[in-house]
């Protein structure tokens, strides 16, 4: 595809918001965020699956998750970020603050699997609800601990969306790989940025 096609360059948001992305898009590389394109899916996909409850881990300084909370504004939902680097996770608060103050939002400072164990025991003792959407996006190699637990808090019918599949194809290959095997759940891999991977937990018997 031409790359002037494929660019995205419609604005969706109002302008501060628009302002502040871009201004994040400058230093991306820095931040490791997903790129517009990608984050344009993430925004899509939450709104066609009316999420409602949506869990990100890997925060960084908060771009991918402001395009999650304006999804969330329209779904009218709440949105749990983990990050365990606290000053990144601040930048992310500001911005959040800056671009989405109107939409419920959890930052949480932690190792994501010992965050994810906490939340898992508030789940279990109907202190929070399970999550509908959860889209992966910290450390390659810890994923597939990430998808043990995640699996434990996500309704039937519930989304996973992770990042990095094909540039990371080694690192997360245990989690791939248990994905596509797993009679639970319907994944697909999508060429789209680094690599997504969609995997939808199944509902009813098939
Ligand atoms: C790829 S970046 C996330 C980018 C973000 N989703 C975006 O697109 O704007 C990954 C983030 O996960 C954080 N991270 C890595 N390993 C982690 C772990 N085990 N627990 C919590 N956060 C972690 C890193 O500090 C980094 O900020």
């Amino acid at each position: 595809m031409e790359d002037n096609i494929k660019k995205i360059n419609s604005k969706y948001f109002d302008e501060k918001t628009e302002e502040i992305l871009l201004s994040l898009e400058k230093t991306r590389s820095d931040f490791w965020n997903l790129d517009r394109e990608c984050a344009n899916f993430l925004n899509t996909l939450i709104k066609i699956n009316n999420s409602k409850n949506v869990l990100e881990i890997g925060t960084s300084n908060g771009y991918s998750g402001i395009w999650i909370l304006k999804a969330l504004k329209e779904t009218k939902g709440k949105l749990t970020t983990i990050e365990f680097w606290e000053k990144r996770q601040s930048v992310a608060r500001k911005n959040f603050a800056l671009c989405a103050s109107d939409v419920p939002c959890e930052p949480k400072i932690g190792s994501a699997v010992v965050v994810l164990e906490d939340i898992l025991e508030e789940i279990k003792k109907n202190k929070r609800e399970k999550f509908d959407f959860v889209f992966i996006d910290a450390n390659k190699k810890e994923y597939i601990e990430y998808f043990r637990l995640i699996d434990k808090m996500l309704v039937d019918g519930g989304v996973i969306l992770a990042d990095n599949i094909l540039s990371h194809y080694e690192k997360v290959k245990d989690y791939t790989e248990n994905l596509f095997n797993n009679s639970n759940y319907q994944s697909q891999i999508l060429e789209l940025g680094t690599g997504m991977m969609l995997s939808r937990k199944i509902k009813e018997a098939h």
